[in-house]
């Protein structure tokens, strides 16, 4: 997909054989993801012209955008949170720091179109694109990520060591996961286009040899205490039990402080009474998936088109969705950021294309479907094309 960039030049994403080296996707799944580092060089070539150092600066002002600025101080680091003043980053020393905005796909659309280059993993396991500038001697120290992470060099040259090491012990009281050990095992030199792929927990470090930008494609890895909790809440909200605790039985008690045994066997007898079915799991799986971060914000047309505009243009122009929506299926099931659809089955061909390649071509969407899209074309969940 091609983007303009706010200078005019476009940018195209890679074609996949380009991005994966020339290595086939299957072929990187079998031997690469989740078990060892790659190294592509020239995989995505002129992101340098997309954004540069004071591009990246201008998206760290913005209230929008989440934004954190890291240095080292003495023997332990200190990160300060954004949005920044903009006065307050030209004033930054010429060395030794690093400034990074997550969630760039949702701020400029070549960030958007990097990220979807990504798909040939799902969606679901697609997190975001965080993009990083720092002045010569500038990183975020040696660490670990617990997810898969693309880390591609946009602008400038950076130094990459990266380590297979088992022991991942961290330093003590430190804003900043930095590894308490590091012994590098393998290190490059990354130049403009170059990228490394990590698999979760693998050791690195980049510290910048120019001033220099990192584009990195992360992922989604919810940690098993997340899930559980996430859908204990999910829970919550959709079990329905009936009846309410009876003791016809009770005697008199001479120990009131004591809980009853019987009480006991039978809160617990209540508690095993709460059953889910695949069905909701299933459903918490795709509402969950499918949700928006919490600083994520829809904006709703303005000026919206009235029905009968929209079906003309939608049918002429196509649509496409909104960077920050989250579309996925389940079988029959659609998900669009959190809520659940049962779609029709003639709708649901239609639906997979939407949600596949995140646009709709130009057609002649009937007005049961059409409905459905001007409600998420109301709610700002996707555009005309
Ligand atoms: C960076 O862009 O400096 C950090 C990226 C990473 O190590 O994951
Ligand atoms: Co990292």
């Amino acid at each position: 997909m091609t983007k303009r960039n706010r200078s005019g030049k476009t940018f195209t994403a890679p074609e996949l054989k380009t991005l994966l080296g020339g290595i086939a996707p299957r072929q990187f799944f079998k031997e690469y993801w989740q078990k060892k580092p790659l190294l592509v060089r020239q995989a995505v070539p002129d992101l340098d012209r997309v954004l540069n150092g004071q591009g990246l600066f201008d998206l760290a002002c913005r209230d929008d955008a989440e934004s954190r600025l890291v240095r080292p101080v003495g023997s332990n680091w200190q990160r300060q949170l954004g949005p920044f003043d903009p006065a307050a980053l030209a004033r930054l020393p010429k060395r030794r720091w690093s400034l990074l905005v997550s969630g760039v796909n949702m701020l400029i659309p070549q960030g958007d179109a990097l990220l979807n280059a990504f798909n040939f993993a799902p969606y679901a396991r697609l997190d975001d694109l965080m993009v990083s500038f720092a002045p010569p001697g500038g990183g975020v120290g040696p660490h670990f990520d617990s997810y898969d992470v693309f880390l591609i060099q946009g602008l400038g040259r950076r130094r990459w060591e990266i380590s297979g090491q088992d022991d991942l012990e961290l330093v003590d009281d430190c804003p900043l996961r930095i590894l308490k050990r590091f012994r590098v095992d393998q290190s490059w030199e990354l130049e403009p286009g170059d990228m490394l792929y990590l698999p979760p927990k693998y050791a690195h470090n980049g510290v910048a040899l120019t001033d220099c930008m990192t584009w990195s494609i992360g992922f989604r890895a919810p940690s098993a205490q997340e899930i559980a909790t996430e859908f204990l809440v999910y829970m919550q909200d959709s079990i329905c039990l009936d009846g309410a605790y009876a003791d016809p039985d009770l005697g008199y008690s001479q120990r009131p402080g004591k809980i009853p045994p019987l009480m006991v066997d039978r809160l617990k007898d209540m508690i095993r009474a709460i059953r889910w079915t695949d069905r909701d799991m299933e459903d918490f799986i795709g509402r969950y998936l499918s949700e928006p971060k919490p600083c994520v914000f829809f904006d709703p047309p303005a000026q919206p088109a009235g029905f009968k505009r929209f079906h003309k243009l939608a049918n002429e122009r196509g649509l496409k969705l909104d960077a920050r929506s989250r579309m996925l299926y389940l079988g029959g099931i659609f998900f669009m950021n959190g809520e659940r659809l049962e779609a029709a089955h003639g709708m649901q061909t239609e639906l997979r294309q939407l949600a596949d390649r995140r646009h709709l071509p130009a057609g002649e969407f009937d007005e049961v479907f059409t409905s459905l899209l001007y409600e998420w074309y109301r709610a700002g969940y996707l555009t005309m094309a």
